[in-house]
């Protein structure tokens, strides 16, 4: 068997697509334009691409973009006071607070001071919370994306045995949940986990996101499974040329591409999915701030 390719590329701009009908349609019908703050501290190159990104893509979708780039010596309290603001401004919709923050920040202090409704990442306790009780809450972005990807690819995901590998705050656990929440019956795994060869093996649906490179092998891959990538590694690639290197995911692509049915690539799999998420969340929360059914838009 050969996997097909989950094109994240395609499948994001059908969701960026979605997005920007549903802000005419606020526009229009409701007369209110979605805005969404992105708060980035200090100078990390990574996410100054990652921001620059969400910015054009958030104007793209015909939304507000307002961007805050704070200098790296901002203390607990100045940002405190700017989400603290952000929170009572009704032009912002979603609040996004880029991580990581630097070690002079408490990090889960900024999440929890961000109102919940606001949350569109979905890191709020209260966010946390509704997603594993079953409540209407915002959902963390990538997770979010793999659903879409899995039942676009599987349909129902109903009774299918989920393997989740990795349990950060950001990922693991929220996908945990969602699998859960679309009756899956579902392992959590990491780095720690005895036999995890033989726990994938088991597996219809492997989402990886432990964050070490091709640490997932081909052969653990049962012969049909989903295979969703969530890890975007660095590696060095002497055979490009001295001091070249390469991203790769969790997953041994090559390897695991004999076994799957469908798996998705690194870079151009769950990546791109991630910011048209977020755009999507910020559409869900200016519906819910003001009293709207997001499904009435379509
Ligand atoms: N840093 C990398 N990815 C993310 C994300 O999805 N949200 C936030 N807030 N920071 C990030």
């Amino acid at each position: 068997m050969t996997a097909s390719i989950i094109d994240g590329k395609v499948f994001s701009q059908k969701v960026r697509d979605e997005v920007a009908r549903d802000v005419a349609r606020l526009k229009k019908d409701h007369n209110i334009t979605p805005g969404l703050a992105v708060i980035l501290l200090g100078e990390d190159p990574a996410s100054q691409v990652y921001v620059r990104n969400k910015a054009k893509q958030t104007a793209e979708a015909g939304m507000t973009s307002f961007e805050f780039k704070l200098p790296p010596e901002t203390t607990q309290e100045e940002l405190l006071a700017k989400v603290n603001a952000l929170n009572v401004d009704p032009a912002v919709n979603g609040i996004l607070v880029q991580l990581p923050l630097p070690n002079h920040i408490d990090e889960a202090a900024i999440i929890e001071a961000i109102a919940p409704a606001k949350d569109v990442d979905g890191f709020h306790v209260i966010n946390t919370g509704l997603l594993a009780t079953g409540g209407k809450g915002m959902v963390p972005c990538t997770p979010l994306g793999c659903i879409m990807m899995l039942k676009d690819t599987l349909g129902s995901l109903s009774g299918r045995r989920a393997i989740v590998v990795g349990r950060s705050n950001i990922v693991g656990k929220p996908m945990a949940q969602l699998l859960l929440a679309e009756s899956c019956t579902v392992t959590i795994a990491h780095s720690r986990t005895q036999d995890l060869a033989d726990e994938v093996r088991r597996a219809d649906i492997v989402v990886a996101a432990v964050g070490r490179p091709e640490m997932i092998k081909g052969d653990w891959i049962k012969k049909g499974a989903v295979v969703i990538d969530v890890g975007i590694n660095r590696i060095d690639a002497p055979e490009r040329g001295e001091g070249k290197t390469r991203l790769v995911g969790d997953v041994d692509f090559e390897g695991a591409s004999k076994n799957a049915s469908a798996i998705t690539p690194v870079p151009g799999g769950v990546g791109p999915m991630t910011i048209a998420l977020l755009l999507a969340n910020t559409v869900t929360a200016t519906c819910y701030q003001n009293g709207i059914d997001p499904a009435s838009l379509r």
